[in-house]
Protein backbone atom coordinates (compact mmCIF):
# COMPACT_ATOMS: atom_id res chain seq x y z
CA UNK A 1 0.00 0.00 0.00
CA UNK A 2 1.40 3.60 -0.86
CA UNK A 3 2.06 5.67 1.99
CA UNK A 4 0.41 9.57 2.11
CA UNK A 5 3.83 10.90 1.32
CA UNK A 6 3.90 8.76 -1.46
CA UNK A 7 0.98 9.36 -2.71
CA UNK A 8 1.67 12.85 -2.75
CA UNK A 9 4.61 12.52 -4.56
CA UNK A 10 2.62 10.07 -7.44
CA UNK A 11 -0.01 12.80 -7.69
CA UNK A 12 2.76 15.95 -8.00
CA UNK A 13 4.20 14.12 -10.72
CA UNK A 14 1.05 13.45 -12.46
CA UNK A 15 0.17 16.97 -12.11
CA UNK A 16 3.25 18.91 -13.66
CA UNK A 17 5.77 16.70 -14.67
CA UNK A 18 8.19 17.00 -11.92
CA UNK A 19 10.43 14.33 -11.57
CA UNK A 20 9.62 13.79 -7.65
CA UNK A 21 10.21 10.48 -6.15
CA UNK A 22 10.67 9.76 -3.18
CA UNK A 23 14.67 9.71 -2.77
CA UNK A 24 14.84 12.60 -4.60
CA UNK A 25 15.95 15.51 -2.29
CA UNK A 26 13.43 17.40 -3.14
CA UNK A 27 10.91 14.58 -2.03
CA UNK A 28 13.25 13.78 1.03
CA UNK A 29 12.91 17.25 2.36
CA UNK A 30 8.88 17.38 1.82
CA UNK A 31 8.81 14.14 3.75
CA UNK A 32 11.00 15.15 6.84
CA UNK A 33 8.69 14.92 9.52
CA UNK A 34 8.11 18.44 10.90
CA UNK A 35 9.95 17.21 14.48
CA UNK A 36 13.26 16.58 12.92
CA UNK A 37 13.35 20.45 11.90
CA UNK A 38 14.05 21.28 15.41
CA UNK A 39 17.54 19.91 14.48
CA UNK A 40 17.84 22.26 11.86
CA UNK A 41 19.78 25.55 12.21
CA UNK A 42 16.87 28.51 12.91
CA UNK A 43 16.28 31.46 10.37
CA UNK A 44 18.71 33.61 12.13
CA UNK A 45 21.30 31.25 11.29
CA UNK A 46 20.32 30.43 7.92
CA UNK A 47 23.43 31.20 5.06
CA UNK A 48 21.64 33.62 3.66
CA UNK A 49 19.16 36.44 5.18
CA UNK A 50 15.36 34.93 4.55
CA UNK A 51 13.07 37.92 4.93
CA UNK A 52 9.43 38.67 3.46
CA UNK A 53 7.31 42.23 2.44
CA UNK A 54 5.36 44.02 5.08
CA UNK A 55 1.91 45.23 4.72
CA UNK A 56 0.82 47.74 6.67
CA UNK A 57 -2.72 46.95 8.28
CA UNK A 58 -1.55 44.13 10.03
CA UNK A 59 1.54 45.09 11.05
CA UNK A 60 -0.25 47.53 13.03
CA UNK A 61 -3.27 45.28 13.97
CA UNK A 62 -2.36 41.83 14.39
CA UNK A 63 0.34 40.70 17.23
CA UNK A 64 0.20 37.11 15.16
CA UNK A 65 1.32 38.59 12.14
CA UNK A 66 4.17 41.06 13.61
CA UNK A 67 5.03 37.19 15.89
CA UNK A 68 5.59 35.45 12.34
CA UNK A 69 7.51 38.22 10.96
CA UNK A 70 9.82 38.30 13.86
CA UNK A 71 10.19 35.06 14.05
CA UNK A 72 11.64 33.71 10.78
CA UNK A 73 12.31 37.30 9.21
CA UNK A 74 16.01 38.96 9.12
CA UNK A 75 15.04 41.42 6.07
CA UNK A 76 11.42 43.39 5.59
CA UNK A 77 10.70 45.64 2.83
CA UNK A 78 7.56 47.33 2.40
CA UNK A 79 4.67 45.76 -0.12
CA UNK A 80 4.13 50.12 -0.36
CA UNK A 81 5.41 52.90 1.85
CA UNK A 82 8.32 53.68 -0.54
CA UNK A 83 6.37 54.15 -3.84
CA UNK A 84 5.84 57.32 -5.19
CA UNK A 85 2.17 56.81 -5.03
CA UNK A 86 2.53 56.70 -0.91
CA UNK A 87 5.10 59.15 -0.88
CA UNK A 88 4.65 61.86 -3.15
CA UNK A 89 0.86 62.59 -2.74
CA UNK A 90 1.28 65.75 -4.31
CA UNK A 91 4.02 67.54 -5.71
CA UNK A 92 5.58 69.21 -3.07
CA UNK A 93 4.84 66.96 -0.22
CA UNK A 94 6.59 63.72 1.07
CA UNK A 95 5.02 61.59 3.02
CA UNK A 96 7.40 59.22 5.36
CA UNK A 97 4.55 57.88 7.95
CA UNK A 98 4.24 54.18 6.48
CA UNK A 99 8.21 53.87 5.94
CA UNK A 100 8.71 54.93 9.23
CA UNK A 101 6.64 52.77 10.91
CA UNK A 102 8.26 50.10 9.14
CA UNK A 103 11.64 50.89 9.50
CA UNK A 104 11.30 51.68 13.44
CA UNK A 105 9.19 48.07 13.51
CA UNK A 106 12.36 46.89 11.67
CA UNK A 107 15.21 48.23 13.96
CA UNK A 108 13.41 47.60 17.39
CA UNK A 109 13.37 44.02 15.91
CA UNK A 110 16.77 43.21 14.87
CA UNK A 111 16.09 43.85 10.95
CA UNK A 112 17.13 45.31 7.87
CA UNK A 113 14.79 47.01 5.79
CA UNK A 114 14.74 47.08 2.38
CA UNK A 115 14.07 50.04 0.38
CA UNK A 116 11.28 49.71 -2.54
CA UNK A 117 11.63 51.52 -4.90
CA UNK A 118 12.82 54.67 -6.43
CA UNK A 119 11.99 54.32 -10.44
CA UNK A 120 8.98 52.02 -11.45
CA UNK A 121 6.32 52.77 -13.95
CA UNK A 122 4.02 51.29 -11.44
CA UNK A 123 2.46 52.99 -8.53
CA UNK A 124 2.79 56.66 -9.83
CA UNK A 125 0.58 59.35 -8.55
CA UNK A 126 -1.31 61.20 -11.29
CA UNK A 127 0.55 64.47 -10.94
CA UNK A 128 3.45 62.88 -12.54
CA UNK A 129 2.07 62.74 -15.81
CA UNK A 130 1.95 66.63 -15.94
CA UNK A 131 5.64 66.41 -15.85
CA UNK A 132 6.39 67.54 -19.08
CA UNK A 133 9.69 68.29 -20.37
CA UNK A 134 13.38 65.97 -20.22
CA UNK A 135 14.72 69.20 -17.89
CA UNK A 136 11.38 68.24 -15.57
CA UNK A 137 11.93 64.78 -15.44
CA UNK A 138 15.26 64.88 -14.77
CA UNK A 139 14.58 67.83 -11.54
CA UNK A 140 12.01 65.73 -10.07
CA UNK A 141 13.90 62.28 -10.37
CA UNK A 142 16.90 63.86 -8.93
CA UNK A 143 14.91 65.45 -5.88
CA UNK A 144 12.89 62.66 -5.12
CA UNK A 145 15.72 60.31 -4.88
CA UNK A 146 17.87 62.87 -3.37
CA UNK A 147 14.81 62.99 -0.47
CA UNK A 148 14.36 59.84 0.26
CA UNK A 149 17.66 58.25 -0.40
CA UNK A 150 19.26 60.77 1.89
CA UNK A 151 16.83 60.97 4.75
CA UNK A 152 17.25 57.12 5.16
CA UNK A 153 21.45 57.35 4.62
CA UNK A 154 22.90 54.78 6.66
CA UNK A 155 19.43 52.91 7.62
CA UNK A 156 18.32 51.58 4.64
CA UNK A 157 21.41 49.88 2.89
CA UNK A 158 19.57 48.31 -0.11
CA UNK A 159 17.57 49.92 -2.37
CA UNK A 160 15.60 48.95 -5.20
CA UNK A 161 16.63 51.56 -7.25
CA UNK A 162 15.41 50.73 -10.38
CA UNK A 163 12.28 48.54 -10.41
CA UNK A 164 10.87 46.23 -13.89
CA UNK A 165 12.86 47.95 -16.51
CA UNK A 166 12.32 45.83 -19.22
CA UNK A 167 8.97 44.94 -20.95
CA UNK A 168 6.81 42.06 -21.18
CA UNK A 169 8.17 41.24 -24.04
CA UNK A 170 11.04 43.01 -25.62
CA UNK A 171 11.18 43.72 -29.03
CA UNK A 172 14.71 44.36 -28.61
CA UNK A 173 18.00 43.83 -26.55
CA UNK A 174 17.89 48.02 -26.04
CA UNK A 175 13.81 47.50 -25.13
CA UNK A 176 13.23 49.31 -22.59
CA UNK A 177 9.66 49.42 -20.59
CA UNK A 178 7.60 52.94 -21.10
CA UNK A 179 7.23 55.04 -17.72
CA UNK A 180 7.80 59.20 -17.54
CA UNK A 181 10.92 58.88 -17.27
CA UNK A 182 12.03 56.61 -20.35
CA UNK A 183 9.43 59.08 -22.24
CA UNK A 184 11.26 62.10 -21.16
CA UNK A 185 14.89 61.02 -20.45
CA UNK A 186 14.79 57.74 -22.69
CA UNK A 187 17.50 55.31 -20.84
CA UNK A 188 19.77 57.86 -19.16
CA UNK A 189 16.93 58.01 -16.62
CA UNK A 190 18.42 54.78 -15.44
CA UNK A 191 22.29 55.94 -14.89
CA UNK A 192 21.00 58.77 -13.63
CA UNK A 193 18.98 57.43 -11.03
CA UNK A 194 21.95 55.00 -9.61
CA UNK A 195 24.10 57.66 -9.45
CA UNK A 196 21.87 60.02 -7.43
CA UNK A 197 21.02 57.21 -5.04
CA UNK A 198 25.01 56.64 -4.78
CA UNK A 199 25.82 60.13 -3.90
CA UNK A 200 22.55 60.57 -1.40
CA UNK A 201 23.77 57.44 0.11
CA UNK A 202 27.38 56.35 -0.92
CA UNK A 203 27.09 52.98 1.69
CA UNK A 204 23.61 51.66 0.29
CA UNK A 205 24.10 48.62 -2.06
CA UNK A 206 21.90 49.71 -5.29
CA UNK A 207 19.98 47.42 -7.45
CA UNK A 208 18.05 46.50 -10.12
CA UNK A 209 14.75 44.53 -9.87
CA UNK A 210 13.28 42.66 -12.39
CA UNK A 211 10.54 39.83 -12.75
CA UNK A 212 9.80 36.93 -15.33
CA UNK A 213 13.07 35.86 -16.02
CA UNK A 214 13.37 32.05 -14.79
CA UNK A 215 11.18 30.43 -16.92
CA UNK A 216 11.30 28.69 -20.22
CA UNK A 217 10.22 30.36 -23.50
CA UNK A 218 11.44 32.37 -26.08
CA UNK A 219 9.58 35.59 -24.44
CA UNK A 220 11.35 34.76 -21.09
CA UNK A 221 14.65 34.54 -22.73
CA UNK A 222 14.23 38.03 -24.24
CA UNK A 223 14.26 39.44 -21.41
CA UNK A 224 16.68 37.74 -19.71
CA UNK A 225 18.76 38.86 -22.65
CA UNK A 226 17.67 42.54 -22.71
CA UNK A 227 18.41 42.71 -19.27
CA UNK A 228 21.61 41.51 -19.25
CA UNK A 229 22.29 43.90 -22.23
CA UNK A 230 21.24 46.89 -19.89
CA UNK A 231 23.27 45.56 -17.08
CA UNK A 232 26.46 44.92 -18.87
CA UNK A 233 25.74 48.36 -20.13
CA UNK A 234 25.86 49.88 -16.63
CA UNK A 235 28.85 48.14 -15.28
CA UNK A 236 30.94 48.88 -18.80
CA UNK A 237 29.96 52.82 -17.95
CA UNK A 238 31.14 52.64 -13.83
CA UNK A 239 28.09 53.19 -13.44
CA UNK A 240 27.07 52.22 -9.26
CA UNK A 241 25.32 48.83 -9.73
CA UNK A 242 25.70 46.47 -6.81
CA UNK A 243 23.56 44.14 -7.08
CA UNK A 244 20.35 41.94 -9.76
CA UNK A 245 17.14 41.19 -8.07
CA UNK A 246 15.31 38.45 -9.07
CA UNK A 247 11.42 39.01 -8.10
CA UNK A 248 10.58 35.59 -8.24
CA UNK A 249 6.87 35.55 -8.33
CA UNK A 250 6.76 32.00 -9.90
CA UNK A 251 3.98 30.66 -12.19
CA UNK A 252 2.19 27.13 -11.00
CA UNK A 253 1.75 26.20 -14.75
CA UNK A 254 5.06 27.82 -16.28
CA UNK A 255 8.64 25.30 -15.52
CA UNK A 256 11.82 27.43 -14.52
CA UNK A 257 14.84 27.01 -17.47
CA UNK A 258 17.50 25.79 -14.88
CA UNK A 259 20.23 25.90 -16.98
CA UNK A 260 19.41 29.53 -18.74
CA UNK A 261 18.42 31.02 -14.80
CA UNK A 262 22.06 29.59 -13.91
CA UNK A 263 23.71 30.94 -16.78
CA UNK A 264 22.27 34.15 -15.93
CA UNK A 265 22.78 34.00 -12.07
CA UNK A 266 26.97 33.32 -13.50
CA UNK A 267 26.78 36.26 -15.58
CA UNK A 268 25.79 38.28 -13.07
CA UNK A 269 28.27 37.18 -10.54
CA UNK A 270 30.79 37.59 -13.16
CA UNK A 271 30.37 40.90 -13.83
CA UNK A 272 30.62 41.38 -10.32
CA UNK A 273 27.05 41.79 -8.89
CA UNK A 274 25.75 39.70 -6.32
CA UNK A 275 21.87 38.78 -6.65
CA UNK A 276 18.74 38.76 -4.56
CA UNK A 277 15.86 36.75 -4.50
CA UNK A 278 13.88 39.88 -3.64
CA UNK A 279 9.56 38.70 -3.90
CA UNK A 280 9.38 35.15 -3.92
CA UNK A 281 5.87 33.13 -4.33
CA UNK A 282 4.32 31.16 -6.44
CA UNK A 283 0.93 31.92 -8.32
CA UNK A 284 -0.98 28.99 -7.96
CA UNK A 285 -4.32 30.08 -9.75
CA UNK A 286 -3.95 27.04 -12.47
CA UNK A 287 -2.79 24.85 -9.85
CA UNK A 288 -5.34 21.43 -8.68
CA UNK A 289 -7.36 22.91 -5.89
CA UNK A 290 -6.24 20.33 -3.43
CA UNK A 291 -4.35 22.37 -0.36
CA UNK A 292 -2.22 19.57 0.08
CA UNK A 293 -1.41 18.76 -3.35
CA UNK A 294 -1.17 22.66 -4.22
CA UNK A 295 1.45 23.64 -1.47
CA UNK A 296 3.26 20.87 -2.81
CA UNK A 297 3.65 22.27 -6.51
CA UNK A 298 4.38 24.97 -5.02
CA UNK A 299 7.10 24.08 -3.20
CA UNK A 300 8.44 22.15 -6.17
CA UNK A 301 8.44 24.97 -8.57
CA UNK A 302 10.37 27.25 -5.58
CA UNK A 303 12.53 24.30 -5.13
CA UNK A 304 13.54 24.44 -9.00
CA UNK A 305 14.16 28.13 -9.00
CA UNK A 306 16.30 27.90 -5.90
CA UNK A 307 18.13 24.94 -6.84
CA UNK A 308 19.13 26.78 -10.01
CA UNK A 309 19.83 29.86 -8.76
CA UNK A 310 22.63 28.09 -6.10
CA UNK A 311 24.08 25.70 -8.75
CA UNK A 312 25.51 28.94 -9.76
CA UNK A 313 25.89 31.35 -6.52
CA UNK A 314 24.58 31.44 -3.14
CA UNK A 315 21.80 34.30 -3.05
CA UNK A 316 22.80 37.75 -0.99
CA UNK A 317 19.20 36.91 0.28
CA UNK A 318 15.71 35.46 -0.17
CA UNK A 319 12.67 37.62 0.76
CA UNK A 320 9.47 36.12 0.07
CA UNK A 321 6.34 38.90 -1.04
CA UNK A 322 4.84 38.26 2.41
CA UNK A 323 4.81 35.47 5.18
CA UNK A 324 1.30 34.04 5.02
CA UNK A 325 -1.08 33.49 2.65
CA UNK A 326 -3.53 35.22 4.66
CA UNK A 327 -1.70 38.71 3.23
CA UNK A 328 -1.05 38.34 -0.60
CA UNK A 329 -1.31 40.21 -3.48
CA UNK A 330 -2.03 37.21 -5.82
CA UNK A 331 -5.12 37.58 -5.65
CA UNK A 332 -5.50 40.83 -7.33
CA UNK A 333 -4.19 39.48 -10.34
CA UNK A 334 -4.70 36.19 -10.71
CA UNK A 335 -8.04 34.55 -8.88
CA UNK A 336 -8.50 31.20 -8.89
CA UNK A 337 -11.74 30.41 -11.06
CA UNK A 338 -12.83 27.62 -8.21
CA UNK A 339 -13.50 30.52 -5.81
CA UNK A 340 -10.81 28.81 -3.28
CA UNK A 341 -8.22 31.50 -1.84
CA UNK A 342 -4.64 31.38 -2.90
CA UNK A 343 -1.52 29.75 -1.35
CA UNK A 344 1.54 31.16 -2.65
CA UNK A 345 3.60 31.98 0.96
CA UNK A 346 5.63 30.13 3.01
CA UNK A 347 2.79 30.47 5.87
CA UNK A 348 -0.73 29.76 5.36
CA UNK A 349 -3.55 31.66 6.51
CA UNK A 350 -3.27 30.47 10.25
CA UNK A 351 0.67 31.13 10.24
CA UNK A 352 1.63 27.67 10.26
CA UNK A 353 4.68 26.81 8.12
CA UNK A 354 3.46 25.26 4.35
CA UNK A 355 6.07 22.70 2.10
CA UNK A 356 7.30 26.02 1.14
CA UNK A 357 9.31 26.97 4.21
CA UNK A 358 10.49 23.41 4.20
CA UNK A 359 12.54 24.69 0.82
CA UNK A 360 13.49 27.74 2.25
CA UNK A 361 14.78 26.26 5.73
CA UNK A 362 16.51 23.52 3.20
CA UNK A 363 18.64 26.12 1.19
CA UNK A 364 19.38 27.95 4.42
CA UNK A 365 20.66 25.24 5.89
CA UNK A 366 23.27 25.32 2.49
CA UNK A 367 21.77 22.14 1.61
CA UNK A 368 21.05 21.72 -2.71
O1 LIG B 1 -5.44 49.03 1.04
C1 LIG B 1 -6.49 48.97 0.09
C2 LIG B 1 -7.71 48.33 0.71
O2 LIG B 1 -8.18 49.13 1.76
C3 LIG B 1 -8.79 48.13 -0.37
O3 LIG B 1 -9.85 47.40 0.17
C4 LIG B 1 -8.23 47.37 -1.57
C5 LIG B 1 -9.23 47.26 -2.71
O4 LIG B 1 -8.59 46.91 -3.91
O5 LIG B 1 -7.09 48.05 -2.04
C6 LIG B 1 -6.06 48.12 -1.06
O6 LIG B 1 -4.90 48.67 -1.60
C7 LIG B 1 -4.25 47.89 -2.54
C8 LIG B 1 -2.93 47.43 -1.95
O7 LIG B 1 -2.18 46.81 -2.93
C9 LIG B 1 -3.14 46.41 -0.78
O8 LIG B 1 -1.92 46.02 -0.25
C10 LIG B 1 -4.02 48.77 -3.77
O9 LIG B 1 -5.27 49.01 -4.38
C11 LIG B 1 -3.11 48.08 -4.72
O10 LIG B 1 -2.78 48.96 -5.79
C12 LIG B 1 -1.84 47.66 -4.00
O11 LIG B 1 -1.11 46.91 -4.89
C13 LIG B 1 0.28 46.71 -4.63
C14 LIG B 1 0.97 46.78 -5.98
O12 LIG B 1 2.32 46.38 -5.86
C15 LIG B 1 0.95 48.18 -6.56
O13 LIG B 1 1.66 49.07 -5.75
C16 LIG B 1 0.44 45.35 -3.97
O14 LIG B 1 -0.01 45.39 -2.62
C17 LIG B 1 1.91 44.96 -3.97
O15 LIG B 1 2.03 43.65 -3.51
C18 LIG B 1 2.45 45.06 -5.39
O16 LIG B 1 3.81 44.73 -5.34
C19 LIG B 1 4.48 44.58 -6.58
C20 LIG B 1 5.90 45.10 -6.38
O17 LIG B 1 5.87 46.43 -5.91
C21 LIG B 1 6.70 45.02 -7.67
N1 LIG B 1 6.68 43.66 -8.20
C22 LIG B 1 5.35 43.06 -8.34
C23 LIG B 1 4.57 43.11 -7.03
C24 LIG B 1 3.26 42.42 -7.14
O18 LIG B 1 2.40 43.05 -8.04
Amino acid sequence: MLSRRETLLTALKAACGLSVSAASPLGTLLATPAAAQAALRPPSQWLFPFGAALRDGPLADEPDYRAAIVRHCRQVVGEGGLKWFDLRPSRDRFVFDQADMQLAFATENGMELRGHTLVWYGAMPDWTKTIASAAEAERELVRHIETVVGRYRGRIKSWDVINEPIPDDPSSRSDIRPSIWQQRLGESHIALALRTAARADPEAKLVINEFDIEFVGDRFRHKRDALLRLVRDLKLRNVPLHAVGLQGHLRGDLAIDMEGLSAFVSEMRSLGLEVLVTELDVVDDKLPGRPELRDMLVAARAYDFLRAIHAAARPAAVLTWGITDKYTWVPIWFKRSDGLANRPLPLDDGYRPKPLMRVLEHFGQGSR
